[in-house]
């Protein structure tokens, strides 16, 4: 059997770069792949520093924090393991529902551990909030939170996360594990979507 080797791999770079929108959804960059990668790296640093010896229990928030947590955990270092859990609050499409309903609880307990919970992204704060009441009555050792993205213009309820990667504006973003109705989570870059004629209002890059 012949291995595939990585240098040999034909991939067409345009498959990788086509966002695949529909018709009337507009995609552009908001913060492009090798900022997320030098700012992941940077979190890891932080984290180590407060952490420097500490084995850490990473908790992803299905399923948008997935890329997020395996980019996070390979530039950490030290001992590391994982567990998720699968909250929503959103329904179908850019509108919260307001409520957090529980559809996967973690497989381990997290009592006496060093916890960083890691999640895409803080909107109105309502999924951390309940999380975080969730986590503290299990008596974890430390209870830290980690988010790629910060809307701090929506925020409702009183939560802040110990790291953040980037504060974005109010707008609906996709990509890097985001999702908008379970589409484009596989963007290497972080994206605002758009509805709508196809705008060319280049956000950021
Ligand atoms: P919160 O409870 O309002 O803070 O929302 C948290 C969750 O809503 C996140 O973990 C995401 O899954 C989802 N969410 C909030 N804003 C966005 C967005 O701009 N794009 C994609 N998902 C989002
Ligand atoms: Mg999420």
């Amino acid at each position: 059997m012949v291995a595939t080797g990585v240098a040999k791999s034909r991939r067409r770079p345009s498959q990788k770069s086509k966002p695949g929108n529909r018709p009337g959804e507009s995609v552009c960059i908001l913060i492009t792949r090798a900022r997320v990668k030098q700012r992941v790296r940077q979190l890891a640093r932080e984290i180590r520093r407060d952490f420097p010896n500490e084995p850490m229990h990473l908790v992803g928030v299905l399923k948008g924090s997935v890329l997020f947590l395996a980019d996070l955990a390979r530039e950490l270092g030290g001992e590391v393991s994982f567990d998720f859990i699968s909250v929503s609050s959103y329904g179908k499409g850019m509108d919260s529902t307001g409520e957090v309903k529980m559809n996967k609880d973690l497989d381990v307990s997290i009592e006496g551990r060093s916890v960083l919970v890691v999640e895409d992204i803080l909107d109105t704060g309502l999924t951390l909030k309940y999380l975080l009441r969730l986590f503290e009555e299990r008596k974890p050792k430390h209870l830290r939170v980690a988010v790629l993205l910060d809307k701090v213009e929506r925020r409702i309820a009183d939560v802040k996360a110990d790291y953040i990667g980037f504060v974005i504006p109010n707008e609906f973003v996709v990509g890097y594990g985001l999702d908008y109705d379970e589409r484009y989570r596989n963007l290497p870059d972080v994206c605002v979507v758009r509805l709508g004629p196809r705008g060319k209002t280049k956000i950021e890059a």
